[in-house]
């Protein structure tokens, strides 16, 4: 039997030129450069510059992404931008993306998970695909989580960054088993009962203003670990695979503690699991597409490796997606 499998064709990302070390929380906050990486894995993190905006990384990072893939902007059929921190309260940034990029046609819109954001993007990019109304959809993270930091909370501002990564999903014919190339299976959840443990208090209707992080670390750790082990075991299930035919595993960067607690989980080795946040920090949607990207770069993925990605973030929200490359 013949099928449509969504197939990522090409893959970029932008990071600000601003680096921000551990060291340069030291000034204004009681913690420290062990601290900070002995908790969390970060060494640095990327901050946008003053009149640089979520929109502007995203147009970066997908401009990337089309080159990568050897496309014009018209090839695009949609856009889907991933981001809780879009430059407007309306329109959204996939349409300022798709301005930016040259588009005139196809249609745009953002969708808001916080960090399990580009799971769920990839998942309905994938739908839309697979339902015939796409050909090809330009998937973007993007973030500038600087601007909703607390700066007097060290549980939390040492911990998020600002980019974006973007992918080229295209529609390939598959043969409709697991050796097809491209998405395979989705697994996605949330529970909104455990929304106070992480949030922004802020927003349009509530407070008119956008607010800022507020989390409760140590508990969306603790869920952290146990449910991104069930959803990457469920997926695999769904696409009837197992955690030992995995090639790699590209997980949403939060904390090193929380990527190695999970492979442990699912039995698979460091030298399996992408890590890049000592590099970028938590930049909540935009991670998964930034790690993809800087991984691909770097030549490590061969054609035919199967691909695991997993993320949790306020809502809670959580989930994955199981890929061939
Ligand atoms: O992407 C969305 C999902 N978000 C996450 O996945 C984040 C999940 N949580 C985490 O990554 C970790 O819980 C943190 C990195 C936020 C914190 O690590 P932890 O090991 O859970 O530490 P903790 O919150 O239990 O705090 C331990 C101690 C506390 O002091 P006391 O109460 O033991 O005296 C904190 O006040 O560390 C203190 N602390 C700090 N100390 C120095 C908290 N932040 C800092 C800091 N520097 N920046």
């Amino acid at each position: 039997m013949t099928s449509l499998r969504p197939v990522i064709r090409g893959t970029g990302h932008y990071l600000p030129a601003r680096v921000v070390p551990n060291s340069e929380f030291t000034k204004s906050l009681d913690t420290s450069d062990e601290w900070i990486i002995s908790r969390s894995g970060i060494e640095r993190r990327h901050f946008a510059a003053e009149g640089e905006y979520t929109s502007d990384l995203a147009i970066h990072a997908g401009r990337a992404a089309l080159a990568n893939a050897g496309l014009d902007a018209d090839a695009i059929d949609a856009v889907i931008v991933a981001t809780s921190t879009p430059d407007y309260t309306f329109p959204a940034v996939a349409t300022q993306v798709q301005d930016g990029l040259g588009m005139t046609r196809g249609f745009a819109f953002d969708i808001q998970a916080v960090c399990a954001g580009f799971v769920f993007a990839l998942a309905n990019a994938s739908g839309l695909i697979m339902a015939g109304q796409a050909r090809r959809v330009l998937v973007i993270g993007a973030e500038t989580f600087s601007r909703i930091m607390d700066w007097t909370d060290r549980g939390s501002c040492v911990l998020f960054g600002d980019g974006a990564g973007a992918v080229v999903l295209e529609a390939q014919p598959g043969v409709g088993d697991t050796t097809d190339r491209g998405v395979l299976a989705c697994d996605l959840h949330s529970d909104g009962r455990y929304r106070d443990l992480l949030y922004v208090d802020g927003g349009v209707s509530r407070t008119g203003a956008a607010g800022q992080l507020r989390m409760q670390g140590r508990e969306v750790f603790r869920h952290a670990v146990e449910k991104l082990s069930a959803t990457a075991l469920a997926v695999l299930e769904k696409a009837g695979l197992q955690a030992a035919d995995l090639d790699w595993i590209v997980p949403h960067q939060a904390n090193l503690r929380i990527i190695k607690g999970t492979a442990q989980k699912l039995g698979l080795p460091m030298e399996k699991i992408i890590v890049t946040v000592q590099d970028h920090g938590n930049t909540s949607a935009a991670s998964i597409p930034l790690a993809l990207s800087v991984a691909n770069a770097q030549g490590r993925f061969k054609p035919g490796d199967l691909i695991l990605t997993e993320a949790i973030g306020g809502g809670l929200s959580w989930g994955a997606v199981v890929l061939r490359w």
